[in-house]
């Protein structure tokens, strides 16, 4: 087995102090109450995982048009904030320090699952045909409606809010979306954005609304509480960012762009092209996270190994195994994760995952 040792070095990142190199993934759970506020549970549940040290938090919607699934949590209305509040408490008590992260859908929306019912909104007027899963059963996401200039300006005052009540809410930082295929990445994506004013048609137009945002969210609660995370090059959400040549000027035009900003960290779902992720640490002033789909335990070191990232963010290892930083210290062996709970109501697959002590 490949040797974890990296992983066990302290790390600073901006003004908190991490005993190691793990974190926490963000990880929708769709366990919120119906007013948005998280859900009863999520207090225990990211203060279980709290030995993590970063805990990034599930996708959460800035705005009534931000949410697109079923029961996600927002950090927008004065009871969110209280919400969270208790979240942050919880964490902090157990040592772990909070990032929520900012999620807006854009297209993978449907006005089944907002409290407001309306269309969803994107950088253009196409569907992303993808399935939603509604009270009713899955739906097709409809066509959104094109976000006008004056409107784009709007979202990013909802971050910039978003970002301030999660301060508020004693959450140590944000993570702002950029991935995933939500609306951030839409903007980035030609078969998503066919924009012909100036967030759209170039390299540098695409990218605008993404660096706005982060200037918005870094000057509202500083660049030292900002962290941001992209995917190049993910098909998710029926996103389409074109061959090798056309993700790789995207991306390292994007990055050296937010690399001006200071933020507190760029967090990469990475694909595999380890050139482009090269040339992210080359620029990039402060921590690189780096996540890579389905991971093994034996590979979770690779990449600070490797010079190209600072921490390893765990997902499901970490959503089935509470105590995941204890079981790989100790090499014990992990729990098995629970598929048909993920995104299912209550306490089942959500807080009753052993621990070691437990078992
Ligand atoms: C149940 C579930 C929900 C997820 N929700 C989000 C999310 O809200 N925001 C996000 O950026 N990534 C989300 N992801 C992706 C994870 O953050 C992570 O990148 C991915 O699971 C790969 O890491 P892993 O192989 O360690 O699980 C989710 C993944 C899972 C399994």
């Amino acid at each position: 087995m490949t040797s974890l040792d990296s992983v066990w070095q302290p790390f600073t990142l901006g003004g908190i102090e991490l005993a190691h190199r793990l974190a926490l993934a963000p990880m929708t759970r769709n366990r919120a109450n119906p007013d948005g506020t998280p859900g009863e549970l999520a207090a225990e549940y990211y203060s279980q995982r709290a030995s993590l040290g970063l805990v990034i938090t599930e996708g959460t919607q800035p705005s009534a048009d931000g949410q697109g699934y079923l029961n996600t949590p927002g950090i927008y209305a004065p009871e969110h904030v209280a919400g969270w509040a208790k979240v942050a408490d919880a964490v902090h008590q157990q040592g772990g320090h909070l990032f929520i992260q900012l999620m807006h859908v854009g297209r993978i929306s449907h006005p089944d699952n907002t409290p407001h019912h309306r269309q969803p909104v994107a950088p253009s007027a196409i569907s992303a045909e993808q399935e939603m899963f509604t009270a009713e059963g899955p739906k097709k996401t409809p066509v959104p409606r094109e976000l006008s200039a004056a409107e784009i300006q709007d979202v990013i005052g909802e971050f910039r809010h978003a970002a301030a009540s999660a301060i508020a809410a004693g959450a140590d930082g944000v993570e702002i979306h950029a991935a995933n295929g939500y609306l951030l990445h839409q903007f980035l994506a030609p078969n998503a954005n066919q924009r012909s004013d100036e967030y759209g048609g170039s390299v540098e137009n695409r990218a605008r609304f993404v660096i706005e945002v982060a200037k918005a969210v870094a000057e509202e609660i500083g660049a030292d509480r900002t962290g941001i995370r992209i995917s190049p090059a993910f098909p998710l959400g029926g996103l389409d960012e074109g061959d090798t040549e056309a993700v790789r000027a995207q991306y390292r035009y994007l990055v050296g762009e937010l690399a001006k900003l200071n933020l507190v960290y760029l967090h990469v779902h990475h694909l595999g092209d380890y050139e482009l992720l090269s040339s992210f640490r080359e620029v990039w002033p402060t921590a690189v996270l780096v996540v890579r789909y389905g991971r093994e335990r034996d590979g979770i070191a690779a990449d600070i190994d490797a010079g190209l990232a600072d921490i390893a963010p765990l997902g499901r290892f970490a959503l089935a195994n509470p105590d995941i930083v204890e079981r790989l210290r100790t090499d014990a062996p992990l729990n098995d994760l629970d598929p048909a709970t993920l995104y299912t109501g209550g306490a089942h697959g959500y807080t009753d995952y052993p621990t070691l002590t437990d078992a």
